[in-house]
């Protein structure tokens, strides 16, 4: 986050009440319930979720222990409980709402269909029984690289239902990082599609999948495919089999597999400070706690609610809000899976309009995307079913949120700003929307049961309103990760070392206003955000060295005003420092070759090249002398250290 709008949300003054008409009608109406919630919860937080835990979900077995903090940082939650995730999200609805929509799907070209609760939990048997024929069981990791369609929640629903762990890759990585998520997750079954469609053009995922799998994965034996965008694909006898092939003749029904609580439901790998991303490991208990009670807490859900969430299921927020939350929540959910610009940037409104969203749920860089494009386009609907919008991935700016506010929500709409992350599978900070008044810019303060805090170095809590600092959580909550994968000691170092132990460290700075009100100020390790999506710096580095002319790279970021933060890549290569044309040729070849290792969101969108990059005498690259320079701002920092000064003009592009 740039230090410009680190300024402009300091200044921000405006607060919005909770409009009347919605809190008369909300689960929780007022402040006083939310503060009475919060103090529950702070008087007794094991008994306070497993009084939740109770309530909200259908347990096989109940359980005797709440929380289990002997393994610590491993916490355990209603350790002995028994129960299956897709039973809560599909079965425990059909006496009641058989045939309420559960899915609204619109593809980009236009095609819908409409999933009934019953036809979700057919689907969901019917390929649950598949995978079992393929052998797939409790604890086998199944990998899913597929677009936003339903049969995407069907595959995930379908491991959950026979206890094996996906593992969802998002559709925009390329062959290289499904390849590294294959095999670190030593998944035996890949399930995937032909293609998606995205912008109008085929993403053809099988292709990718072959890549992957011609490199190694040994471990895959399985591979499904739906057939979707209708491209040629081949198929290899034995491994490859069409989704509908796998279905066809198998039993409707499929009793759930019972696990217990903390049976791992998913992995999904994210990126961190290190080159290589992380496999956060969630259990099947807690997890679903949390992604329903947030359903109802911060989207106050109701039976009549068409709730669209726009995140991938590549993604967490595609996870928690998609494929999980809002069925176990028997709510009706929205999927679309193209782009938002197709035909015209008034493709989401459009769909808002005609199948009647009342909660939208995106990312600030869409929002800031379609305000570019002109108010005229959301203007020409009629957007009057919404009555809850939301906003996620990054920190939203006080502009786009008040034409959100005003645009799109006619001032009549809460604006829940919410702070989250793959690591706390449920969202953490956030308006209550009938309770607590809002302020553009701000996740607001926490939920009930959530104790975060911003603490100095030493790990103190700040006291000094708008001082900065970390921000942490320092007690244990259901839906928190367990570990991650195959990496006991990283997840460690990661989440714990850093206040030995005694907090949840997130990696983001954040500040503290006279009222309490958090605002996420921006990462504290390498980590950035690009249209919202999570990527690390030293991956894309990693990515850069591994082509052959490159010796050496450095990756910042600079604020962008559309994706939030851009990737500017600092180049050393073999041989002499490309210039003019040669440096032109360079840079679209290293475009493509990152698209290529990690995926286009990844492509770095300013590339410099110099002789040597500038280090500290311990031999560390100085990052925060690149960043000033990737964002033009003046050089503060001591250059005397550098060998050849010379480095920063060419690093400044100017010789
Ligand atoms: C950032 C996405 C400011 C933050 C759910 C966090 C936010 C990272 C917000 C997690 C928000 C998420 N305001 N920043 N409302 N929500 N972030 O794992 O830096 O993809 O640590 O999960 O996104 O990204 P992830």
């Amino acid at each position: 986050m740039s230090e410009k709008t680190i300024d402009s949300t300091l200044s921000e003054q405006r607060v919005f009440q909770p409009p009347a008409s919605f809190s008369v009608k909300a689960r929780i109406g007022s402040l006083a319930e939310y503060q009475k919630l919060r103090a529950a919860a702070a008087a007794d937080p094991a008994g306070f979720w497993a009084a939740l835990a109770r309530s909200e979900i259908d347990w096989h077995k109940d359980f005797s222990v709440a929380l289990d903090a002997g393994k610590a940082p491993h916490y355990a939650w209603f350790t002995d409980g028994v129960l299956n995730v897709s039973y809560n999200c599909l079965d425990r609805h059909l006496a009641r709402r058989a045939d309420k929509t559960a899915i609204i799907f619109e593809g980009e070209n236009g095609d819908t269909r409409r999933l009934s609760y019953a036809d979700v939990h057919r689907q969901v048997c019917l390929f649950a029984n598949a995978l079992k024929a393929k052998g797939i069981g409790k604890g086998d990791r199944v990998v899913i690289y597929m677009p936003m369609v339903p049969e995407a929640v069907v595959a995930m629903q379908a491991c959950a239902r026979i206890g094996a762990i996906h593992s969802v890759v998002f559709g925009g990585f390329s062959a290289e990082s499904l390849k590294d998520r294959i095999e670190d997750a030593g998944a035996t079954a890949v399930i995937t599609a032909d293609g998606g469609t995205r912008g109008g053009k085929v993403v053809e995922l099988k292709a990718a999948c072959d890549r992957a799998l011609a490199k190694g994965c040994k471990t895959v034996e399985t591979v499904i495919v739906l057939k979707r965008a209708g491209n040629a694909v081949a198929m290899q006898a034995g491994r490859d089999h069409w989704w509908a092939d796998t279905v066809r003749g198998q039993a409707e029904h499929c009793d759930p597999v019972w696990v217990e609580s903390e049976h791992p439901l998913y992995l999904l790998y994210t990126s961190g400070s290190t080159g290589k991303p992380k496999g956060i490991q969630h259990a099947s208990g807690g997890y679903l706690l949390g992604a329903l009670v947030t359903m109802k807490w911060v989207f106050d859900i109701q039976d009549a609610d068409i709730f669209w969430c726009t995140a991938d299921v590549g993604w967490v927020t595609g996870h928690s809000y998609v494929a999980y939350g809002p069925l176990a929540a028997g709510a009706t959910l929205l999927m679309y899976e193209g782009a938002p610009t197709v035909p015209d940037a008034g493709r989401f409104w459009d769909i808002c309009a005609r199948h009647k969203v009342t909660i939208f749920y995106t990312a600030p860089t869409a929002i800031r995307a379609l305000m570019k494009l002109g108010e005229e386009f959301p203007n020409k609907y009629d957007l009057s079913a919404l009555r809850l919008l939301g906003t996620v991935g990054e920190p939203i700016n006080p502009e786009a949120w008040m034409w959100y506010h005003r645009v799109i929500g006619k001032e009549r709409c809460p604006i829940v700003d919410t702070w989250w992350q793959t690591e706390t599978g449920m969202i953490m900070l956030a308006p209550v929307p009938g309770a607590v008044p809002t302020k553009p810019g701000s996740c607001t303060l926490p939920l009930p049961g959530i104790d975060a805090d911003v603490v100095d170095e030493q790990g103190t809590s700040v006291t000094d309103p708008n001082q900065g600092g970390q921000l942490v959580i320092k007690q244990p909550w259901p839906s928190m990760l367990r570990t991650i994968w195959g990496n006991e000691q990283r997840y460690r170092d990661t989440y714990w070392a850093k206040f030995s132990g005694r907090y949840y460290v997130a990696g983001d700075t954040a500040r503290r206003d006279a009222d309490g009100y958090f605002w996420i100020m921006g990462r504290a390790d390498d980590v950035i955000k690009v249209s919202g999506h999570r990527l690390g710096t030293m991956e894309i580095e990693s990515a850069l060295v591994a082509h052959p002319r490159v010796a050496e790279a450095a990756v910042v970021s600079r604020p962008d005003d559309i994706k939030g933060e851009a990737v500017f890549a600092f180049v050393v290569t073999k041989g002499e420092r490309p210039r003019n044309d040669s440096a032109r040729a360079l840079t679209d070849e290293l475009r493509a070759w990152v698209s290529q290792q990690i995926g286009p969101i990844a492509k770095p969108d300013d590339i410099r090249y110099a002789e040597n990059l500038p280090k500290t005498r311990s031999g560390k690259i100085m990052r925060r002398l690149l960043r000033a320079i990737a964002r033009g701002e003046p050089i503060t920092q001591d250059i005397s250290t550098l060998e050849n000064e010379d480095i920063v003009k060419q690093l400044q592009g100017e010789r």
